[in-house]
């Protein structure tokens, strides 16, 4: 499967980034081995030193990372330029609503950090900073880059947090059935569910490196803030039992800046309400929920013109704000979500500069003509730095093979 954008394929949409198969889909995935293409570094620096000025003419800067690449094969980029290149990454996502506030993003420097064990902590305490006590802080950690002669490591599932799919007799999954399989690769790999199985079991992080091959690692559970859901008025809503985590943070996609690589890359935004509530609980092949909210709700579901199913799912995202809301976590609607989003249009428009946006990924998943991102159309092309998401990084985190370094 994989993208034809978020309204379409299993992928899911907006803000902040995506979840599915990310951003961006192009098959660019580079192996340790290549050398960093000079032209890719060259614009990229161009780029950095005309929107900081402050960095000073660009020749030297650019000289040094030339002769760089001569001998090394690879460069290294400082820390501000790796700074700005996420940022811009973030910018330049087509797919992603939620690109106002690009130039915040906090940026954790973890180049030095190519270990398993080091990379799933430092995830994890990633999820905890990002979190801020309900305060969703947008942030990447960026860990070590792809090396002419060492590959970097590889985070196979699709975000830090994820909930484990198991097949059931009956034919359906208990969870999310869009991790049946990778749950399953990973049960036969040796992860231990919990022993009394449900709908929201976290599933291990999955960390390989060239040299330990694939790791796993259980998230300890102060690492792990989950939203339980309940609705503004309807009292049975809490009983469903369902729930959500906080933080949505996308770890399979490859960041790349100025020709350099980092395929261990994960990073945050908040959520957007409908991204819960229309697609991951909404879906028919995801928690499919319209159904048993319609008839707890006593609609007439012989029907589809009583649009039981539009009623439904309006009640569910009702619930999804509500309780991110009553629980202090940050989570926007896609009205308010919308219109921020021009604003960032004409920012950008006034900054001389193109925005890439992607309508199918813009436009929320409901209500669509009830925002303004719907009544337009947008400037298409790719630009870097941006967020890529690989073919076999996506086959990785759905199905949990094969590795990247077999
Ligand atoms: N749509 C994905 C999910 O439901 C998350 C994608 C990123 N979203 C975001 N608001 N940063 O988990």
């Amino acid at each position: 499967m994989t993208t034809l954008g978020g309204q379409v394929a299993g992928a899911t949409t907006t803000s902040g980034a995506t979840d599915a198969s990310g951003p961006v889909e192009q098959s660019t995935a580079r192996r340790g081995g290549a050398e960093t293409d000079r032209a890719a570094a060259a614009e990229f620096l161009e780029m950095f030193h005309a929107e900081n000025r402050r960095a000073g003419p660009v020749a030297r800067r650019m000289a040094s990372v030339m002769r760089e690449i001569d001998s090394t094969g690879t460069y290294w980029h400082t820390p501000e330029e790796l700074a700005f290149g996420a940022r811009v990454a973030w910018r330049n996502n087509a797919r992603c609503i939620g690109r106002l506030y690009w130039n915040s993003l906090q940026v954790r420097d973890l180049r030095g950090v190519s270990d398993a064990a080091g990379v799933a902590e430092h995830c994890f305490d990633h999820l905890r900073a990002a979190n801020s006590g309900g305060k969703i802080r947008p942030m990447i950690s960026v860990f070590a880059p792809e090396g002419p002669s060492l590959p970097a490591p590889r985070i196979w599932n699709e975000q830090l947090i994820r909930y484990a799919g198991y097949g059931q007799r009956n034919g359906r999954v208990l969870g999310d059935p869009r991790y049946h399989t990778f749950t399953s690769k990973l049960i036969r790999r040796g992860w231990r569910s919990p022993e009394r199985r449900g709908a929201f079991d976290v599933l291990p992080l999955v960390v390989e490196t060239v040299e330990e091959g694939p790791q796993m690692f259980d998230l300890p559970s102060d690492a792990v803030h989950e939203v339980p859901l309940e609705h503004p008025e309807f009292s049975w809503f809490a009983e469903l039992g369902m729930r959500w985590h906080a933080v949505p943070v996308i770890s399979n996609n490859r960041l790349e800046i100025g020709g350099v690589s980092y395929p261990a890359a994960p990073f945050n935004g908040w959520y957007m309400g409908t991204e819960i509530g229309a697609r991951n609980l909404g879906d028919s092949n995801r928690y499919d929920l319209v159904p048993t909210v319609a008839e707890r709700m006593g609609l007439d579901t012989s029907n589809e013109a009583t649009l039981w199913r539009d009623r439904a799912l309006v009640e569910i995202n009702r619930a999804v704000l509500h309780s991110f809301q009553v629980n202090g976590v940050t989570i926007s609607d896609h009205h308010t979500e919308s219109s921020r989003f021009l604003t960032h249009l004409g920012k950008e428009e006034r900054a001389g500069r193109r925005c890439p946006a992607d309508w199918s990924w813009i436009v929320p998943p409901m209500s669509g003509s009830q925002t303004p991102v719907f009544h337009r159309y947008y400037d298409t092309e790719d630009l870097v730095p941006n967020f890529f998401g690989d073919d076999d990084a996506t086959r990785r985190a759905l199905e949990g093979s094969p590795p990247a370094f077999g």
